[in-house]
């Protein structure tokens, strides 16, 4: 199976950090799968206006499409995801992530955000029909050290966990229907 890691962020480090570490913690309970980030840092994006997509929003499309499973880890921009987040999503067809198995990881500024995750982002990849894991991780800028490291041990937990739920999801997903 191959797992997209996207990285969600077009600033700093702490959403990539995320990302790694339950990167590592996937591969320690299976090191088979095949996995890939999605830097939107490095993507030139560009706004769904019904002009002819660039390279880069083509390859995007391509790598959502591919990918048997998802890790979405965004940064909260005004209360919500980030525009290049939802924009993404509106180029990708409604069927391309259907039935497949995805987590959620969301840091802030603060704690005040944290049903951003649950309130904005899930309900889009419900619309998908995506298989969302039940639990999601959300870290604030307290649960980093001055390297960008998380140094909280229950977000340790919550993303070990979090790696174990995502890999019984995506057996579950092997057993159902999916478009070419
Ligand atoms: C444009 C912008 C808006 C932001 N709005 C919020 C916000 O509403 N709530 C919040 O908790 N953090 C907010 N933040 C802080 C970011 O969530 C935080 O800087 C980010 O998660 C850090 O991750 P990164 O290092 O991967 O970029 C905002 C940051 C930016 C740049």
């Amino acid at each position: 199976m191959k797992i997209l890691l996207v990285d969600g962020t077009v600033f700093g480090k702490k959403t990539g950090a995320i990302l790694r570490q339950i990167e590592q913690y996937i591969k320690e309970y299976n090191a088979e799968l095949e996995l890939e980030t999605l830097y939107f840092a490095d993507l030139k994006h560009q706004i769904l206006d019904g002009s002819p997509l660039n390279d880069d929003m083509q390859m995007m499309i391509q790598k959502f499409k591919e990918a048997d499973g998802y890790i979405i880890s965004t940064p909260i921009y005004q209360a919500s995801i980030p525009g290049v987040l939802k924009n993404a999503f509106d180029m990708i067809d409604p069927k391309a992530m259907r039935y497949k198995p995805v987590s959620m990881v969301a840091n802030g500024g603060t704690y005040q955000h944290h049903l951003v995750v649950e309130n904005q982002l899930r309900p889009i990849l419900d619309y998908f029909r995506c298989l969302v894991t039940p639990n999601y991780v959300y870290t604030h800028s307290s649960h980093f050290d001055e390297n960008d490291m998380i140094t909280d041990e229950s977000i340790h937990e919550r993303l070990r966990e979090l790696a174990y739920v995502f890999l019984q999801y995506c057996k579950l997903s092997e057993t159902l229907p999916h478009k070419d």
